[in-house]
């Protein structure tokens, strides 16, 4: 297994080019079984949750070119609708077939996602969305079976979270149902409204996109289109917090203007970073005081701050000027990186949904355990903060949603590279 070794201390500076949004990506592609017209997707991050959904997809029965950045994308009709325990166990995103396989055959045996480091992560809200369209469910050996007659029906559903997958599943599935279905306390995320927004380009009917209420008016059928997928707003927010917590200048190009504004507000409460929109695609970064302050925040749906970047956030308060809280409001436990910034010497606890980060003026290299996704980047950033070496072992997991990250980084004149094991 790789790893990546870090000798921190240094500021960072240079350019960083930013990725499509692996979150946006994964619903996109999963749409494409909606059709079985060819889609052209580009601005695709190269990740290996990208390859596993697109492996989930060819075991569909869909035909998959890629190149370049882009993905060509035709499904045709999957022998059997069946997304097994194998493919779906990487990722829980791979979820997000059902509501696809449901609306365009009907039928659909899919294994349960399972839970991983940072939670149980049930699927409750997406099955009893799917009820209400005329869904019926059994649960058995680890996967659910579902089955309706002739099609989904349009219906008014009210979801008792801002879920995004659940808000992603039921979007995708409204495409073709029989009449209107409106989606009540929908996610906002801008991820959602890039799926939307593709759908609408491949025939869909949807108004509301961003909005807590999403409208969809069922159609008969949907076809292919080219769509860019937008750029990774948690991607920039991991270097913009890196930037904070090392102090330098970089500059994010390849995002859009809708990127850009979300970073502006998401971070309009750090005074002490400099935050400049260059042109519409492209914001500098620039911290370059003695300390900054602490902070106290609550992780909300958006568009309040969001939880992909609380383990990142967590580690740069770890040398703020006083004492930060950080309250995980999503996730039952996403604090799998409190036990690594403490063995750098970190003063961070956890109690009960929030983490006390009393700031403190240095932190030191150690050997780590990346466990998740975004915790893993938070030992990147504590990594380049801390003096001395640091070694993050099991660096998989950051391979899922960063696309090169230490090449990227290495670019911006610090010392960081990858250990192939
Ligand atoms: C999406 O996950 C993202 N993943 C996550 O990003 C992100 O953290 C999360 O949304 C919240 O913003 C993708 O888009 C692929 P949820 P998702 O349904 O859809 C509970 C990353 O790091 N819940 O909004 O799984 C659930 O347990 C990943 O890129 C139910 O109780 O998130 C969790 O506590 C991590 N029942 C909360 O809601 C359900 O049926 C948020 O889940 C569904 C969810």
């Amino acid at each position: 297994m790789d790893k990546i070794e870090i000798l921190g201390g240094k500021p960072l500076n240079g350019k960083i080019s930013i990725s499509g949004a692996k979150n946006a990506a994964l619903p996109i592609l999963a749409a494409s079984l909606l059709t079985n017209s060819k889609l052209e997707l580009c601005n695709i991050p190269k990740l290996s949750d990208i390859n596993s959904m697109i492996r989930l997809l060819q075991s569909l029965n869909a035909t998959i070119h890629k190149k370049s950045g882009k993905v060509m994308i035709k499904s045709q009709k999957p022998k059997n609708n069946f997304a097994s325990y194998d493919l779906v166990r990487k990722m829980r995103a791979s979820f997000l077939v059902l509501g696809p396989l449901l609306s365009r055959y009907g039928e659909a045996k899919v294994s349960l996602p399972g839970g991983c480091a940072i939670g149980g992560r049930p699927i409750d809200i997406h099955l009893k969305g799917f009820e209400k369209m005329g869904v019926n469910f059994n649960i058995k050996d680890g996967y659910v079976v579902g089955k309706v007659e002739k099609k989904l029906n349009g219906a008014t559903i009210h979801l008792p979270f801002k879920s995004v997958g659940a808000t992603e599943n039921l979007l995708m599935a409204a495409t073709l149902a029989k009449g209107k279905t409106v989606i009540v306390n929908a996610a906002k995320e801008p991820e959602i409204v890039d799926l939307g927004e593709c759908l609408k380009l491949m025939g869909a009917s949807i108004d509301g996109l961003g909005t807590s209420k999403i409208i969809i008016n069922g159609v008969k059928k949907l076809i292919g289109c080219n769509y860019k997928i937008m750029p990774d707003r948690i991607e920039a927010g991991t270097y913009l917090l890196a930037v904070l917590g090392c102090s330098g200048c970089v500059e994010l190009v390849n995002l859009n203007k809708e990127v850009i504004q979300n970073l502006l507000n998401t971070f309009s409460q750090f005074k002490d970073l400099d935050l400049v929109e260059k042109n519409n695609t492209s914001i500098l970064v620039k911290f370059t005081k003695k300390d900054y302050k602490s902070i106290n925040i609550k992780t909300l749906p958006f568009p309040g701050f969001p939880t992909d970047l609380q383990a990142q956030l967590s580690a740069v308060m770890t040398k703020a000027k006083g004492t930060s809280t950080i309250e995980e409001s999503i996730f039952e436990n996403r604090f799998m990186h409190v036990a690594e910034l403490q063995r750098m010497g970190a003063n961070i606890v956890i109690n009960g949904s929030k983490v006390i980060i009393k700031g403190k003026k240095k932190i030191f290299g150690a050997q780590l355990m990346a466990t998740d996704l975004r915790a893993s980047s938070s030992l990147i950033i504590a990594g380049l903060m801390a003096e001395g070496k640091t070694i993050i072992n099991r660096v998989y997991h950051l391979d899922r949603g960063y696309e090169e990250i230490e090449k990227k980084l290495s670019k911006c004149n610090v010392n960081i590279k990858r250990i192939k094991g």
